[in-house]
C-alpha cells in the first residue's frame, strides 16, 4: 500500500469530532452565517475585511480580474503597511499595550516592547535605511534569529517602501548569495549571531561568504546579538546601534498603492532555482489581518497570542508580523529552540505569558509526543483557549494528543492548510463554528473557494481524492514569481488552464461529509519537517561535489519530520568508493550548499539509477527502496535489473 492509499484507508475509520466550546461559539468573531454572505457576494465580502484597515486612500474598485492570472485588488487604494501594524494603534490610545513579549533563548533574556516603542524603532529603523541610501522599491534582504530587530526591520522596509526578502537564518551562504542575486538586494539587514541550544551561533559569516559571490549588496547593517567577533569591512558593514539608535525617532510614513510590492519570499519549486513569491501592499495585509481575526479569533484586548515558526517563512511573515500586528495583538516572540535549556521550555513560556493562542506545527508535535506528557503536566496551560497547526498533514494521532495534553480537552485545534503562494489561510476550521475532525483541514474559510478535482478539472464526488485548487482569486495570492512571469503562469495555472483554477500542487481528498484532507504534495517537491524542499535543488547540490556524477533524491516517510531527503549517488569513475566516510562528505556538502534542513537522511551509493527508456528516473521506485517496500512495478525501465542492484546496495549503504 502506498503512504496515500494507507492514509485514505485510516480516513475512512475516523469519526472523532470536537464541538467548539458554547463560550467560544457564542463571542466568536465570525460565526457561521459568514460563510453564506461570503458565498452571496464574495467581492462584497472582501470589501468588508478591507475595512478593518486604515487605507489612505480609498480603493475604487475591489478586484480587477482582466487580465489573469494577473491580479489588482482594491484597485487604486493607497496605504501604509507598517503604520497599520504600528502607528494607528498608538493614534487609537493603545501604545502602552505590548505588542512583543520577547524571550531570549538564555533564561531571563526578555525584553517587552508596546506599540509605543514598536514605532520609535521603525521609524528611526526607517530614517537610518534610508540614510543607507534604501529608496522605495529598493529590495532589502534580512537574515537575522528570533530578535525584535527581526520585526522592526521587516516593518522599516514596508515604511519606506523597499520590499523585503527575508532569508531563512538556517539557510547557507550559498543559498543567501543566490537570494540575492535573484533579487538584486541592495542592503542586508543581519546580525552577529543568535542563540540556539544554549550557544552563539554566528550569522555575519555567512553574509561575508556571500558577498564575495555577488557583488549587488552594497550596504550590511548588523545588530549586535552575541557580542561575538565578526570580520569587519567600514566600507560595507555598519552596526545598528550606530545608525539606528541615533536615527530620528520621526519618520512620516508614506501612502503606497494597494499593489506596490511589500515582500519577495523564496521558496522551492520543481527546478533547482528557488522562486521568488511577490506579495503586495492592500490585498496581503487584507488576507493576513482577516484570517488571524477569523481563524484565531484574536480578542485584542484580552488574548496573548503565540506563532512559534521563525519570521523566515511564510508564517512568521503573516502570522507574527503583519497579520497579528494588523490587528493590534499582543503576542509572544522566542529566540530559540523548543527545549532548551529544559524540554518543557515552551510549556513554560505558555505558562509565565498566560498564552491563550498558540500556532505551531506538527513535526514539533510529534516530537513532543515522543518525549510524553509528563513534562507538559507540570505547568499550568490553563490560559490556552485555542491551538493552531500548520506547515503539513497533521495525522489524527497528533491532533488529538494536542488537543488532550496541550489544550486539557478544551481547545479547538485549527489544521490551516496554506502555502508561501497563497499568502493566507485558505482551507481550515472556524473555531467558534466548526466541528473539528483530527487529520482534516475541514473547508475553505469564507471568502476562499477551493475544489478537489481530477485530472480534467471536474470536482471529484465525496469520498475520492484528487487535486487541490483554488477556483477564484483572493487578495493575498501571490502577484507573480520576482522577474519571472512565464514560470507563475506555468506552474501554478497552466495545469486547469481552461477552467482558470490555482494549482496548489497538493493532493486532496474530499471525505463523505465533503470536508477536506489534505495529503501532501504531487510534485517533486517534499516537505520536511513544515519546510518546503525540492529534490532537484538537493539533486544539483550533489552533483556539483566533484565525487558526484549523477544524483536521484526522493522524500521518504519519515514519522518525525514527515518526509525527509534520501539520496541515491552514482559516483564518478576517477572517485572509487569514494573514500571512506563519503556519506558525511557529501551530506556536508548538501548542507553546505543549501542548509542543514536540507541533509540527507541516508545516503546511499549506487551503480546505477532506475530510468525509463526516455532517460526519465523513476523516483517512485527510490521510494520504494527507501520505505523500505517491496519494488513496484519496474516493467518501463530500460534495464528492470537495476532494481536488483540497488536493493542490494541498501544492505552496504553508508
Ligand atoms: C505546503 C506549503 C503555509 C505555511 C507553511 C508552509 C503543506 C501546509 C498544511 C496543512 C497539509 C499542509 C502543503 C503546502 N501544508 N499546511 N495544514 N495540511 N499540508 O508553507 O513552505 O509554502 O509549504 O505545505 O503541501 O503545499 P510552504
Amino acid at each position: 500500500m502506498t503512504d496515500i492509499e494507507e492514509t485514505l484507508a485510516n480516513l475512512s475509520r475516523e469519526d472523532r469530532r470536537f464541538e467548539p466550546p458554547a463560550d467560544l461559539a457564542a463571542n466568536a468573531n465570525l460565526k457561521a452565517d459568514a460563510y453564506e454572505a461570503a458565498a452571496a457576494d464574495r467581492e462584497g465580502f472582501w470589501a468588508e475585511q478591507a475595512e478593518r484597515l486604515t487605507w489612505a486612500t480609498k480603493w475604487d474598485q475591489v478586484l480587477d480580474w482582466t487580465n489573469p492570472p494577473f491580479a489588482t485588488w482594491f484597485v487604486g487604494g493607497t496605504l501604509n503597511a507598517a503604520y497599520n501594524c504600528v502607528d494607528r494603534h498608538v493614534e487609537a490610545g493603545r501604545g502602552d499595550k505590548v505588542a512583543i513579549h520577547w524571550v531570549g533563548e538564555p533564561e531571563g533574556d526578555t525584553r517587552d516592547l508596546t506599540y509605543a516603542d514598536l514605532q520609535r524603532e521603525v521609524s528611526k529603523a526607517a530614517n537610518a535605511l534610508t540614510d543607507l541610501g534604501v529608496a522605495k522599491g529598493d529590495r532589502v534582504a534580512i537574515y537575522m534569529p528570533m530578535i525584535p530587530e527581526a520585526v522592526v526591520a521587516m516593518l522599516a522596509c514596508a515604511r519606506i517602501g523597499a520590499p523585503h526578502t527575508v532569508v531563512f537564518g538556517g539557510f547557507s551562504a550559498d543559498a543567501l548569495a543566490s537570494r540575492l542575486d535573484d533579487c538584486q538586494a541592495k542592503v542586508v539587514v543581519t546580525a552577529d549571531g543568535g542563540y540556539r541550544r544554549g550557544a552563539a551561533s554566528a550569522l555575519k559569516p555567512a553574509v561575508d561568504e556571500a558577498r564575495s559571490k555577488t557583488d549587488v549588496v552594497e550596504k550590511v547593517l548588523v545588530v549586535r546579538r552575541t557580542n561575538q567577533e565578526v570580520d569587519w569591512d567600514d566600507s560595507v558593514d555598519v552596526w545598528w546601534h550606530d545608525v539606528v539608535d541615533s536615527a530620528s525617532e520621526e519618520h512620516t510614513p508614506e501612502a503606497f498603492d494597494s499593489e506596490h510590492p511589500l515582500y519577495v519570499m523564496y521558496t522551492s519549486g520543481t527546478t533547482g532555482k528557488p522562486k521568488g513569491i511577490l506579495h503586495t501592499t492592500g490585498g496581503y495585509l487584507v488576507g493576513s489581518s482577516y484570517t488571524h481575526h477569523a481563524v484565531f479569533d484574536l480578542k485584542p484586548e484580552t488574548d496573548v497570542y503565540w506563532c512559534t515558526a521563525d519570521i523566515g517563512w511564510v508564517t512568521g511573515h503573516s502570522y507574527i508580523v503583519y497579520g497579528p500586528l494588523a490587528n493590534g495583538a499582543t503576542q509572544v516572540l522566542y529566540e530559540g529552540t523548543p527545549d532548551h535549556p529544559e524540554r518543557g521550555r515552551w510549556w513554560k513560556i505558555i505558562e509565565q505569558y498566560g498564552v491563550t493562542i498558540f500556532y505551531t506545527a506538527p513535526t514539533a508535535i510529534r516530537s513532543f509526543m515522543k518525549q510524553g506528557h509528563d513534562v507538559p503536566d507540570t505547568f499550568d496551560m490553563s490560559s490556552l483557549r485555542i491551538l493552531g497547526s500548520v506547515g503539513e498533514p497533521i495525522n489524527p494521532e497528533a491532533y488529538v494528543w494536542y488537543r488532550h495534553v496541550i489544550g486539557g480537552d478544551r481547545t479547538p485545534v485549527v489544521d490551516t492548510w496554506w502555502q508561501t503562494e497563497t499568502g493566507s489561510i485558505m482551507i481550515s476550521p472556524l473555531p467558534g463554528v466548526t466541528a473539528g475532525k483530527p487529520g482534516s483541514a475541514m473547508t475553505p474559510i469564507p471568502g476562499i473557494e477551493a475544489e478537489v478535482v481530477d485530472d480534467e478539472g471536474n470536482p471529484v464526488p465525496n469520498g475520492s481524492g484528487g487535486y487541490l485548487v483554488v477556483t477564484s482569486p483572493w487578495p493575498s495570492m501571490l502577484r507573480t514569481i520576482w522577474g519571472d512571469d512565464e514560470r507563475f503562469k506555468d506552474t501554478y495555472w497552466k495545469r486547469f488552464e481552461k477552467q482558470g483554477y490555482y494549482f496548489a500542487g497538493d493532493g486532496a481528498k474530499k471525505d463523505d461529509d465533503g470536508d477536506i484532507w489534505v495529503l501532501g504534495r504531487v510534485d517533486d517537491v517534499m516537505n520536511v519537517s513544515g519546510h518546503r524542499l525540492s529534490t532537484t535543488e538537493i539533486e544539483s547540490a550533489l552533483v556539483s561535489h566533484p565525487k558526484v556524477a549523477e544524483a536521484a533524491v526522493v522524500g521518504a516517510s519519515d514519522p518525525d519530520t514527515g518526509q525527509a531527503p534520501v539520496a541515491y549517488v552514482i559516483l564518478r569513475e576517477e572517485a572509487g568508493d569514494g573514500g571512506e566516510g563519503i556519506a558525511k562528505e557529501l551530506s556536508d556538502h548538501v548542507r553546505k550548499e543549501i542548509g542543514p534542513i536540507a541533509k540527507p537522511r541516508q545516503i546511499m551509493i549506487v551503480p546505477e539509477l532506475p530510468k525509463t527508456r526516455s532517460g526519465k528516473i523513476m523516483r517512485r521506485l527510490l521510494r520504494d527502496v527507501a520505505e523500505k517496500r517491496e519494488v513496484g512495478d519496474t516493467t518501463t525501465l530500460a534495464d528492470s535489473s537495476i532494481m536488483d542492484l540497488i536493493s542490494a546496495g541498501q544492505a552496504t549503504s553508508t
